[in-house]
């Protein structure tokens, strides 16, 4: 058993160096599970500050009856600031949250190596950095790891344990350990840009951005869609204004420049206007929206009621979107069955084709189309985007309109784009995640949990490709990439492989 074997029981000394946000919320839940907890911060009082903090973080769990008034106490009896980096002697784990730089993270674990003994665990919050990087000035970089927790760490649940090239598999197993036991959900993953999360992310936010850079519809409508087709908690418009797009931009340009400006992962020149401009959000009080408490909330634009075809002609199936034909003809409409058609689809009584999108654009050629957009589940669903094609009439959209309107569901009606909104966003979230785990950057089950647990999908990209199937998903990127021939939307191999797996199964 080598020292790193003996990592920390929880009555071993935690130490958090850096007591801002994440510091404070990380020595919380260190110290709710039984550690005695050390203190350091570089800036004079911001240790003892941070000790008030947590002790009124605390006082508040005590005061909603999540936490007995002697837990309390016995933890605040555990905790204490320290002055000097050598009071951390006794650490037997060592957790960093500084300032995300990468000498002032590699001076400070040089220092800090000196002091604790070599079975500690040092451990770095780092979101952007290379933890193999901030490893690399060490004596003993193989107790180094990555522990990135998410902000505000007591509530979220999710820690991804990164393993950077020189980590000792027994230092990534204990940290693992200890924070399973800590009642985290950890996940494990190699050190690439972005760990798991902020790198398979990064197109629910990029291809919102791009739709409404061509002002296919505004952020309200894209949100609504996203939320209300696509099963997402939130919208990306929302969402950023949340987390502050200073923040947000911050992370997709690190991740980009990581790649060396690999297309997949350009930022938006939207959002930079923004940042640039100060609008980060609810913070400064206006980003993608104006968050003055007496500024109306934009509404999504919303179809006015029209009036349903009393039958459409089904040709094929309808792939993704077959469930609804049974809502259809629940509703009272006829479903007149075709079946010898290759493309599945929907044909309105006037003769205009109503199709789930391909990713390509409605807009093909000089017939009249109407594309709908990709749902988690057209039965929940409660909107639906339609991107009609430039000759596509009024009475056709207005009958489409009226359709979905019979299923139950409120329809927007967005500017034609490929692969409108669901579903240019969840095939790259499904290629994103696909080329991560061939590239062992984690394991399917844990990007799945990652995400699921850490941003809130309903569903883990894998398990919803694997629903979409690959082949799906493949030529829906492929008529992106037509139309967009940067390499953005070109499909992984891993993607290519999986369809081309699935076809041999045919
Ligand atoms: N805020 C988030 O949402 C979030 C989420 C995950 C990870 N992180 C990462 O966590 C780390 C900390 O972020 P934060 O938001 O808590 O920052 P913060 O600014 O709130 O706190 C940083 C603290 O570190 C102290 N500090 C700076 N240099 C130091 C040094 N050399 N030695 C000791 N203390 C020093 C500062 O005085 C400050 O109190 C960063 O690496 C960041 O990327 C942040």
């Amino acid at each position: 058993m080598t020292a790193i074997d003996r990592g920390p029981a929880h009555t071993s000394t935690v130490a958090v160096i850096g007591t801002g946000t994440m510091g404070q919320g990380i020595a919380q839940v260190a110290l709710v599970a039984g550690h005695p907890v050390r203190l350091y911060d570089a800036a004079p009082g911001r240790a003892d500050h941070a000790v008030g903090a947590i002790a009124a973080r605390l006082g508040r769990l005590v005061d909603k009856g999540r936490l007995t008034a002697a837990d309390r106490d016995a933890a605040l009896g555990r905790l204490a600031p320290v002055a000097a980096i050598e009071e951390l002697a006794g650490a037997e784990l060592a957790i960093e949250a500084i300032l995300e730089e990468l000498g002032a993270k590699q001076e400070l674990f040089t220092a800090l190596e000196s002091v604790v003994p070599d079975h500690c665990l040092l451990a770095t919050n780092t979101s952007s950095l290379s933890v193999t990087a901030v490893a690399g000035a060490l004596r003993l970089p193989d107790r180094f790891i990555g522990l990135h927790f998410f902000n505000p760490a007591p509530l979220l649940p999710l820690v991804e344990v990164v393993r950077g090239a020189a980590t000792d598999q027994a230092a990534a197993d204990r940290a693992y350990a200890t924070v399973a036991a800590w009642g985290k959900t950890p996940v494990r993953c190699a050190d690439t840009p972005g760990f798991i999360v902020n790198r398979l992310a990064r197109p629910f936010y990029a291809e919102a951005f791009r739709v409404h850079e061509e002002r296919a519809a505004d952020p309200a409508t894209i949100d609504a869609v996203l939320r209300e087709s696509g099963g997402f908690r939130m919208g990306p418009f929302e969402l950023t204004d949340l987390i502050g797009q200073d923040v947000n931009e911050a992370v997709t340009r690190s991740v980009w420049e990581s790649f060396f400006h690999d297309p997949k992962f350009t930022p938006s020149l939207a959002q930079r206007q923004l940042v640039d401009a100060g609008r980060h959000g609810r913070k400064s009080g206006h980003g993608w929206f104006d968050h003055a408490e007496d500024a109306p909330r934009p509404a999504p634009h919303t179809a006015e009621p029209c009036e349903a075809p009393d039958k459409v002609v089904l040709h094929g199936d309808l792939g993704p979107a077959a469930a609804l034909v049974g809502l259809i003809e629940e509703a009272g409409i006829t479903v007149v069955r075709e079946p010898r058609s290759a493309a599945g689809h929907l044909v309105l009584p006037d003769g205009t084709p109503l199709s789930l999108t391909d990713g390509s654009p409605a807009t093909a050629d000089r017939a009249a189309r109407i594309h709908f957009d990709l749902a988690l589940d057209y039965r929940s669903a409660s909107r639906i985007a339609l991107a009609p094609s430039g000759a596509a009439s009024p009475e056709s959209v207005r009958t489409a309109i009226g359709l979905f309107q019979a299923l139950g569901k409120q329809v927007s009606v967005v500017r034609d784009v490929p692969g409108m909104i669901v579903a240019r966003t969840v095939a790259m979230l499904v290629d994103f995640a696909l080329d991560a785990v061939a590239r062992e950057v984690a394991s399917p089950q844990d990007v799945d949990t990652a995400m699921r647990s850490g941003v809130n999908y309903p569903r883990g990209p894998l398990e919803w490709g694997e629903e979409l199937g690959a082949r799906w998903v493949r030529d829906t990127l492929r008529r992106l990439h037509d139309s967009y021939p940067t390499g953005r939307y070109a499909p992984s191999q891993a993607l290519i492989r999986r369809a081309a797996l699935q076809e041999e199964l045919l």
